[in-house]
Order: C-alpha cells, then sequence, then structure tokens
C-alpha cells in the first residue's frame, strides 16, 4: 500500500552547492532558486550560515536569503550550527533554520568540531532562540546507517540523539544517510526499531545516492509510512567521502518515481528539469541524475 501524496524537500541551493568544487555566483544562485520556486515545491533550503572557512562554497547565505523573490506558500530555510549562525538567519528573515548534529561522535567532531554531548547545549539554546523567533526549526541527524570513520551506527544510538533533538522542540527530524551506504534492508530494520519510539509524520528521510541504492530506500520508507523526503535536484552535490561519487538522492528522479506510481507531489517535472539544466551549464558538467542524462546531456 502506498500514499496517496508525499512532500519532498529540496536542499540542492545548500547539500547540493556545499559539495560542488566550482562556485556559483550569488546571483546565478538567486536565479536557480527563484527558478525553483516556480516549480511547485513548498520548502526549498537555500543555504548555510556556517564558517565560510569550513564551507566556503555558502559563505554568501546572507545575500541570497535577502536576493531571492519569495513566493508564498514556500518555506525558504537555512542550515544554522550555532548561536551565531542564527542571529545572521534571523536578519534575513529566513522562514525556517536547519540544525544538525551527527548520530556518530567522529563525524560529528570532523563536521562542527565538538563532541556530542557538547553539541546538545548549542543546539538546545538555537533552537529555544528560534522559536521564540516563530521560527520552525528543522532537526538533521547525520551519518545514520554508516559512519566514514566508524561504520555501522546501532539504531539506539540515531533514537538516542533524535529524541534529545525532539526534547529540544525540534518541529521536524531529518535522517541522512550521510554517505549512501544505506541497503533497503537496513533501511527495513531501522524503521522498524524506530517505528514505535518517534512520530514518522514528522520523520523525513534525507538518503544520499553514492552506491545506487537511494530509490530502493525511498520505497522501503514509503512502506513504513514516511511521507517527506529530502532531494537535491539533478543529484547535485558530490559525497566528500567518496571521490567522484554522486552525493544526494536527486529529486527529479524521485519526483518521476513517484510521479509513476500515482503519488502526487505538487512538483512540475518539466519545470525541475529546466531549473536543473539551468544549474548544470553555470558548473559546466553534466548532472548525475537519471533524468538529466537522458534528457538534457551537453
Ligand atoms: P569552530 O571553529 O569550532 O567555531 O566551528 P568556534 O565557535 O570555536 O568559533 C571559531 C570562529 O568561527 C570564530 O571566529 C567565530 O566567530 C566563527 P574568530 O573569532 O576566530 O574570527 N564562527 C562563525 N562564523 C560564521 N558563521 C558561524 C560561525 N560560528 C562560529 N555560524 C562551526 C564550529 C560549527 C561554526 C564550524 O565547524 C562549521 O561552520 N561547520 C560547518 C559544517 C557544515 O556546514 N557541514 C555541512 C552541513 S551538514 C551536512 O551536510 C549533513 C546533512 O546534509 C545531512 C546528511 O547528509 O546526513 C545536513
Ligand atoms: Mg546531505
Amino acid at each position: 500500500k502506498w500514499p496517496d501524496k508525499v512532500t519532498v524537500k529540496e536542499v540542492g541551493p545548500r547539500d547540493g552547492l556545499q559539495n560542488e568544487k566550482v562556485s556559483i555566483a550569488t546571483e546565478d544562485k538567486i536565479e536557480w532558486i527563484n527558478q525553483l520556486s516556480e516549480a511547485g515545491y513548498d520548502y526549498i533550503e537555500i543555504s548555510s550560515f556556517v564558517h565560510p572557512k569550513w564551507i566556503p562554497q555558502l559563505k554568501d547565505a546572507r545575500e541570497v536569503a535577502e536576493g531571492i523573490t519569495r513566493k508564498e506558500g514556500i518555506t525558504y530555510a537555512a542550515l544554522v550550527p550555532n548561536m551565531k549562525g542564527l542571529e545572521v538567519a534571523l536578519e534575513t528573515n529566513v522562514d525556517e533554520v536547519s540544525v544538525f548534529m551527527s548520530a556518530s561522535e567522529s563525524h560529528n567532531k570532523n563536521n562542527i568540531n565538538k563532541t556530542i554531548e557538547e553539541t546538545y547545549p548549542v543546539l538546545e539554546e538555537v533552537v529555544k532562540e528560534a522559536k521564540a523567533n516563530n521560527k520552525p526549526v528543522r532537526g538533521y541527524v547525520s551519518t545514520v546507517f554508516g559512519c566514514p570513520y566508524e561504520g555501522a551506527i546501532p539504531p539506539s544510538q540515531v533514537l538516542e540523539v533524535s529524541n534529545r533533538l525532539f526534547d529540544m522542540g525540534i518541529d521536524e527530524l531529518s535522517l541522512g544517510d550521510t554517505i549512501g551506504v544505506a541497503d533497503p534492508k537496513q533501511v527495513d530494520d531501522t524503521l522498524h526499531y524506530l517505528k514505535d519510539k518517534l512520530d514518522f509524520s514528522k520523520v523525513a528521510m534525507h538518503f544520499h545516492n553514492t552506491k545506487g541504492m537511494a530509490l530502493a530506500n525511498v520505497l522501503v520508507s514509503l512502506q513504513h509510512d514516511i511521507s517527506l523526503f529530502d532531494g537535491s535536484l539533478g543529484g547535485l552535490g558530490g559525497c566528500p567521502y567518496a571521490k567522484g561519487a554522486s552525493g544526494n538522492l536527486a529529486t527529479d528522479d524521485l519526483v518521476h518515481m513517484l510521479d509513476s506510481m500515482g503519488i502526487q507531489t505538487g512538483i512540475h517535472q518539466e519545470k525541475l528539469l529546466e531549473a536543473a539544466g539551468y544549474i548544470q551549464a553555470k558548473l559546466g558538467k553534466n548532472l548525475p541524475s537519471h533524468h538529466m542524462q537522458v534528457n538534457h546531456r551537453t
């Protein structure tokens, strides 16, 4: 049995571009996000208010947030790692902020320079302040299905981090297969374990397609009543831990699969491909999604 409707959230301008070597001009990012706004999404993650030394590709987060044309009904969101990031995010008046941490200790340390225990109070303060400013908060958990340094991560550890984030007051959780190692059985086992312990109406899956298993993992998630999925248009964004590997699940491939199955997303495939063609030309390389390979190879 399949759901009638699924929400697909676009993270390409953030998760895609942060992992691309070519930097895109600020005005081109703005134009691209404006094109995405016409494609039927209700959520677009536009950038990150992180340290520019860590993610130089997104150092223009403020200019992007202030430059885009905001369309009614769309949530324009951005990542914030700490209060410094939140401060700027609030100045730009993004609609929603996302906090993030890892289920594995070593990835957390490598990504945000803190232990898991040290991260909780930082995020707690951010969530509290964001809510005081009427901003919904999304919480990302990375390395849910495997860590580049530690290997497999026990689901109990994912649950612990997820519970801590929900206790802080996040509105939605996104579970990330950061390095694209999940297989459908592992997703099935993990979601079985989490099912009675988390509210799945507030849980999104964030798959990476490093080894080509992202859509299979979506199918398994659909059977567990997950109805929120993250995608990056064209499969934009590599994987810093796997040279040459494609990154996030491609939104265009995901929307095509869901459309074919009669599951509504509200997203227009033609407009998606146009927007993907735009950013592909700016990057000067073919995007890895199946749709772009078939339809828009340059
Ligand atoms: P840190 O060096 O430990 O920070 O970095 P600090 O608090 O010690 O401060 C050091 C300096 O950074 C200070 O400046 C701060 O002002 C400045 P100085 O006094 O030396 O001149 N600073 C900042 N500047 C700009 N914006 C800020 C900020 N905060 C402090 N927000 C920090 C800690 C978290 C900032 C750093 O590690 C960082 O920026 N990390 C970013 C990591 C990142 O963006 N990773 C990718 C996103 S996560 C992801 O992709 C996974 C996901 O997609 C899900 C999945 O796929 O699984 C979400
Ligand atoms: Mg990601």
